[in-house]
């Protein structure tokens, strides 16, 4: 599993520089596209829809793209006694690759994976983030906010 765990304008560049190393490897997308101005972030995807389908527009052929991790506020993720109890969005057109990202989030403690759809699906997940981020910057005592579904 390699996770592209860069800023979304790097990513193809990334993809570029480490395409003939990926082998049988699962590509992860957690990155989110966003611009600031001064009512706060939004969402900034590229033409392609989302930043996951950018990265397996990119991906070499035969390396399956997954989306994940796009919700998750480093901050608290760094805190590792943190109870965290968050969701975990997962996007992915290949059903193994998929299932592989599904597994290591179920592993991980107070994380749940959730099947979000495929690919096309990504500019949903991905759009949750600024509003996190928004959310949390207006609000006194939010901070690091992740998605919880019930
Ligand atoms: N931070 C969060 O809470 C959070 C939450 C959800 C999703 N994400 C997504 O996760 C991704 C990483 O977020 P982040 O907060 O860790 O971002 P970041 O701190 O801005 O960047 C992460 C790393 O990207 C590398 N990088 C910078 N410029 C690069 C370039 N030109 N080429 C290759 N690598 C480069 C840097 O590695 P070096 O230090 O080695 O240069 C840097 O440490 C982003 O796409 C973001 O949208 C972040």
């Amino acid at each position: 599993m390699v996770v592209l765990a860069v800023p979304a304008y790097h990513l193809t560049d990334t993809i570029d520089a480490v395409a003939d190393d990926l082998g049988d490897a699962v590509l992860v997308s957690p990155a989110v596209g966003m611009k600031r101005d001064e009512d706060g972030m939004h969402y900034n995807p590229p033409g392609v829809g989302s930043v996951t389908q950018l990265a397996a527009a990119n991906a070499p052929e035969g390396v399956p793209v997954v989306g994940a991790f796009h919700n998750l506020a480093a901050g608290r993720l760094a805190v590792l006694d943190a109870d965290l109890d968050w969701d975990v969005p997962v996007v992915a057109d290949d059903g193994a690759a998929k299932a592989t990202v599904t597994d290591l989030v179920a592993d991980l403690d107070g994380l749940r994976p959730l099947d979000a759809g495929g690919l096309e699906n990504a500019a949903e997940v991905e759009s949750l983030t600024p509003l996190l981020i928004n959310v949390a910057a207006n609000n006194d005592g939010l901070h690091d906010l992740g998605v919880k579904f019930w």
